[in-house]
């Protein structure tokens, strides 16, 4: 099959497309470069069935060429994480809403399936953990910045929602929650390579809060096989499908349990959430997602434990 990846030049993406070149499959990726890196496919550019276009996922005429030569799409271009968003509010909001309205309406002109990488940031403030695809969400005003990457993503799912009901056009929309791996990037505020660099070279750790929020983190292999299972699963169509990790860790343990894995001497200290992201910034205490639906579907648990997890990734910057 040849399949297209929007964002596949960012940390998820690279391996996804790893993972389908590796089962002899086709790729095209289109990537604006914007918080990815063409080291992350570096090692894939040489073989002949990955091609790369450089631009973004706004660009119709772009998308429009991508889409009519592939026979599916997995779309994870968007600006990621609540710190970008923050710093870059009208453009990201742009980005994620814009691409997503473009991709989908060039897959239903050319009846291509999608799935759609959405995340556990949708469920807001809500407290019913374990997350649960058809559960409540709880989001804060609009005056408080930090909601539209919610709202923007769950604007796409809808748009997805809708495509599926009145188009009939194949969708699968994945709720990820915290992933993490090999290539992820501290830079946009992500907590594990942020603490593992700090860890590694003995620098001081920041937890935002006093650090009793929790997270779960699974990791990007677990993920990626979630992804191509989610995608030619057909009783998925028309689903919005939680992917992530149940093994639930408060931040202050985590950063703690990085020291120690390391052999580090970092000390570990709190930070006001307001010194980093200014007044008012709220944040989730909790985040554990159901799997219950992803498992009915395709069998997916994650197998790879945050331990072993932690583990590579200590070693991958030691040795970087
Ligand atoms: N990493 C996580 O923990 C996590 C959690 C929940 C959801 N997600 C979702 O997974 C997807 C992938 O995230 P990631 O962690 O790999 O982030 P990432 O930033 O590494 O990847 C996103 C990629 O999209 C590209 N991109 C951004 N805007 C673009 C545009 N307009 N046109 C073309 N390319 C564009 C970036 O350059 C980057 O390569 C995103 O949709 C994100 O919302 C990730």
């Amino acid at each position: 099959m040849h399949y297209l990846i929007t964002g596949g030049c960012g940390f998820i993406g690279s391996h996804l497309a790893e993972a389908l070149l590796a089962e002899g499959h086709e790729i095209t990726i289109i990537d604006d470069l914007s918080t990815g890196r063409i080291a992350n496919v570096q090692h894939l550019e040489r073989d002949p069935r990955m091609h790369l276009l450089i631009g973004s996922v706004t660009d119709a005429e772009l998308v429009h060429e991508a889409v009519k030569r592939v026979d599916r799409v997995f779309h994870l271009a968007s600006a990621v994480g609540v710190k970008l968003i923050m710093e870059r509010p009208v453009e990201t909001i742009d980005t994620i809403v814009s691409g997503a309205q473009m991709v989908l309406s060039q897959a239903n002109r050319y009846r291509k399936p999608v799935l759609l990488t959405s995340t556990s940031e949708v469920y807001g403030k809500s407290t019913s953990v374990p997350f649960d695809e058809d559960g409540d969400r709880l989001e804060g005003p609009t005056t408080k910045h930090r909601w539209a990457y919610a709202c923007a993503k769950a604007l796409d799912e809808f748009m997805a929602m809708a495509y599926w009901k009145s188009a009939n056009l194949p969708v699968v929309v994945t709720r990820l929650f915290n992933t993490v791996g090999p290539r992820q990037t501290g830079q946009y505020g992500m907590v594990i390579p942020r603490f593992v660099q700090r860890a590694v070279a003995g620098d001081p750790i920041e937890v935002f809060g006093d650090g009793s929020q929790s997270r779960c983190f699974c990791h990007v292999r677990d993920v990626v096989r979630g992804l191509i299972g989610l995608m030619h699963c057909e009783q998925a169509y028309g689903q919005v499908v939680n992917l992530g990790s149940t093994e639930e860790i408060r931040i202050i343990d985590l950063a703690h349990r990085i020291v120690e894995l390391a052999d580090s001497q970092s000390p570990v200290r709190c930070v006001p959430y307001a010194s980093v992201f200014g007044d008012g910034f709220e944040d989730m205490q909790r985040r554990v997602p159901s799997i219950a639906k992803a498992e009915r579907l395709i069998g997916w648990r994650p197998e790879i434990s945050l331990k072993e997890t932690l583990q590579e990734l200590i070693t991958a910057y030691r040795d970087a």
